[in-house]
């Protein structure tokens, strides 16, 4: 297939073609998504083939318009209030809210759930895409299953040229991580994701918000349990014994491994730039990645919740 690379001025014809059924790789200010006609089945499948993503991890639907929650969510009246809070304190933003789907949404998209995950991006080129689409966009991030979220187009080209109808050019992603995802389909509401929305600034909206436990509820939300953002280097994540990276270092240097070490500084510098680091390193054959731990303050909660999952090795 051939791709059309397309840019802001562009969006008309963009959302043409996932009107038709196509797919479009778009920019977000969290990550790149993979987007398709959230209420086309058959779109949604091909997102699911083009990314090799395990049928059972349910999308994210992308909307512009708060009305949109109505087309595709069930909101019983006692959670209005919420929602709207939540919609004019953090909308357009990095969070996303799972709720009761409406039928008008193919199971497809929610991986046989009764649930649906909507967000509203804080991007013009996402929010215009899905504006001149007519319809809402469910997108996962975009990149190969397993492997680190696109953040910038360089690499969302690597792994999709020639996989979809087109791919939007734009900067690198502001957020760099991807969006916080909550549950208000629960009695108290959870939250499943960590991500760029802080949890301690959720907290201020929904005061019994709940760190979702994974070994209480397994799989409450899908993606969790798969393996993530994997790079091809090994990550050696030092979360105590930090005073020996200096030692690892040495000692696969000396066996001829290339190596880099990571030391965050700024945090939200860090975590902007985490996926990129991570991929640049894989494009350089780089075997090892040495990276201290940080606080689990701020982002710093989605940053250690993204290493720990992509770590070959946690010294703890
Ligand atoms: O920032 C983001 O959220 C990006 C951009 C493109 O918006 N999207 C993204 O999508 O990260 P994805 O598919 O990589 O991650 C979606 C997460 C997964 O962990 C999935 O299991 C969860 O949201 N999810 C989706 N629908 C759900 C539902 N109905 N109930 C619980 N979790 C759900
Ligand atoms: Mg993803």
């Amino acid at each position: 297939m051939k791709t059309k690379i397309l840019n802001s001025r562009q969006l008309k014809e963009a959302g043409k073609l996932i009107k038709l059924g196509g797919l479009v790789v778009f920019p977000t200010e969290t990550v790149y998504g993979i987007g398709a006609n959230a209420l086309n089945a058959k779109a949604i499948k091909k997102i699911f083939n083009v990314k090799g993503r395990p049928l059972d991890n349910p999308l994210i639907v992308h909307i512009a318009n708060k009305n949109q929650i109505d087309l595709i969510a069930e909101v019983k009246k006692e959670k209005r209030e919420i929602i709207n809070n939540l919609v004019s304190r953090f909308w357009p933003g990095p969070l996303t809210m799972v709720l009761e789907k409406k039928d008008i949404v193919p199971t497809e998209v929610t991986a046989g759930l009764k649930t649906v995950a909507i967000r509203m991006p804080n991007s013009k080129i996402a929010l215009g895409l899905i504006e001149n689409a007519g319809v809402p966009i469910a997108a996962p991030s975009a990149n190969i299953s397993g492997k680190v979220s696109g953040t910038c187009f360089k690499h969302v080209f690597s792994d999709f040229n020639g996989k979809v109808e087109a791919i939007i050019r734009s900067k690198r992603c502001q957020i760099g991580l991807e969006s916080s995802v909550i549950d208000l389909t629960t009695e108290r509401p959870a939250l499943l994701r960590p991500g760029g929305l802080a949890f301690e600034e959720l907290r201020k909206e929904l005061p019994d918000l709940i760190l979702y436990n994974k070994k209480v509820e397994k799989a409450k939300s899908p993606g969790m349990k798969y393996r993530h953002y994997s790079p091809d280097a090994k990550i050696i994540l030092f979360e105590n014994r930090q005073e020996e990276i200096i030692n690892y270092y040495l000692d696969l240097k000396k066996s001829g491994k290339r190596v880099k070490i990571v030391y965050p500084s700024k945090i939200k510098n860090f975590s902007r730039k985490l996926f990129h680091i991570l991929r640049r390193y894989d494009q350089q054959n780089i075997d090892y990645i040495l990276i201290l731990a940080i606080d689990e303050k701020g982002i710093g909660l989605a940053v250690m919740d993204r290493l720990r999952r992509a770590a070959f090795k946690i010294i703890k």
